[in-house]
């Protein structure tokens, strides 16, 4: 396939990458890999180091679904799903994926866009961010922001550009303002920006249409891309779908990345980068220099499921997910009520699995949490590891509302708000001088 093929975005890729992203050329072997995958059975390859399946020791792996279908692979099939495949994924999921992906966000010159398939969310963002962001590169975050992408861009020395938010995620106006001080002082302006469109991890927040449309008129003025790192996509607790960048994105500058972890398993390590076919085209030749390819066996797997479902039994799934994950929300949002009355404060978070509480009389929830949590019997996550100065002291704690049990949720609101009282009677007791 010749990714080029059929780009009608009027962009200029190249001014997005890195030098080391400019520089990177395709290995032979996964060419060749490649060409195998879609040469008639009548070729004879000798070309690839593929091992020969009959040496390995599986014969057969049956899955049993909860809904009571089955698949087994075996045969041809089993030896597929054991095997070296392209890098961009397993060929007949690219196929699934991509009609998916049309369904799921009709985006504008479908032709013109290309699917990857990763290893989970994570492995999408940080090889779209190392395509992108090299030494000194700024990028605009949300703040807080999922702290997976400073470990990421850290070791570059990128500059994070924060991006206020509210209830209602990235405020545009901040976002505006923020670009025209850069302007106006001649500071390198960012080719890119991160994103959690969809309960942002950790807020829980979920950006309304228009507040979208309004950022994505932003980057097509400012000339930058927008990363939109959106997992908990369908998982969402507003009476309206979230309508995605993708599905917006007139001019290929969104990259979109979905993961298979919250909804099917995140032991797959599947995720999906959807993006302009030159930007895909570069991050796969990363691939091609780090793990090959997303681990084929999942692939497979993923496949099977999508091929027994079909895109509407998944959105059943997402459904009974959602239903599944809202009646947690509201479980924690009763007992934080309940509990954290007076001495701490939360918005009721409108996707995703967490609440961002913020405690006023604590300047910095970190050694509370990382110190006296387990004494307390209480684990959450101190809001400063979200920060995207993770130096500076944050008041707030990420708290899952994903996989305790109801009672065992209870208990840790119960403990937390037990150690948020000892904390602030501590400090109360240091400025009266009785240390
Ligand atoms: C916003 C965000 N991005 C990426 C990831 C990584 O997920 P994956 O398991 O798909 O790598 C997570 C996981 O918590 C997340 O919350």
């Amino acid at each position: 396939m010749n990714k080029f093929n059929g780009n009608k975005f009027k962009m200029d890729y190249s001014q997005f990458k890195t030098e080391v992203s400019k520089r990177r050329r395709s290995a032979a072997t996964r060419e060749l890999t490649k060409i195998a995958y879609s040469t008639p059975h009548s070729v004879i390859s000798l070309a690839e180091g593929m091992p020969n399946e009959e040496t390995f020791p599986f014969t057969e792996i049956s899955i049993k679904l909860n809904d009571g279908s089955d698949f087994v692979l075996e045969g041809n099939e089993l030896a597929a799903a054991l095997q070296y495949i392209p890098s961009q994924g397993f060929p007949p999921l690219l196929q699934v994926i991509r009609e998916f992906q049309r369904k799921a966000h009709a985006p504008p010159l479908w032709d013109s866009r290309e699917v990857l398939i990763v290893a989970g969310g994570q492995d999408g963002l940080s090889k779209a961010l190392e395509a992108i962001i090299g030494p000194g590169d700024p990028i605009l975050v949300q703040n807080p922001v999922y702290p997976g992408v400073n470990v990421v861009i850290t070791p570059h020395n990128a500059e994070l550009i924060p991006i206020e938010q509210d209830d209602y995620g990235v405020i545009p106006i901040c976002l505006r303002k923020r670009l025209q001080e850069r302007e106006a002082s001649s500071l390198k302006m960012p080719k890119i920006m991160y994103i959690n469109a969809t309960g942002a991890n950790p807020t829980g927040t979920v950006m309304p249409l228009e507040r979208r449309k309004q950022i994505y008129r932003i980057a097509c003025e400012y000339n930058f891309l927008i990363l939109d790192d959106d997992p908990y996509h369908f998982m969402y607790f507003t009476d309206e779908a979230p309508r995605s960048f993708l599905s917006l994105d007139t001019e290929g500058r969104v990259i979109r990345l979905d993961s298979f972890s919250k909804v099917l398993s995140s032991g797959l390590r599947i995720g999906v980068i959807t993006a302009a076919s030159p930007l895909v085209a570069s991050i796969e030749l990363h691939m091609q220099s780090s793990h090959l390819h997303a681990p084929t066996l999942s692939q497979v797997i993923l496949y099977k499921l999508l091929k027994i479902w079909g895109y509407d039994k998944m959105m059943e799934h997402f459904r009974r997910i959602r239903s599944f994950y809202k009646e947690r929300r509201d479980l924690i949002v009763k007992v934080a009520e309940e509990h954290l009355l007076g001495i701490a404060e939360f918005s009721v978070p409108s996707a995703g699995f967490f609440l961002w509480i913020k405690v006023p009389g604590i300047e910095d929830t970190w050694k509370m949490v990382m110190q006296r949590g387990v004494t307390h019997g209480i684990l959450v996550a101190p809001g400063a590891a979200f920060m995207a100065d993770t130096s500076k002291p944050c008041n707030a704690i990420r708290a899952s509302f994903a996989k305790a049990s109801y009672k065992e949720m209870n208990v840790a609101i119960e403990r937390l708000a037990l150690l948020i009282k000892d904390e602030l009677a501590k400090n109360r007791s240091i400025l009266n001088g009785n240390t």
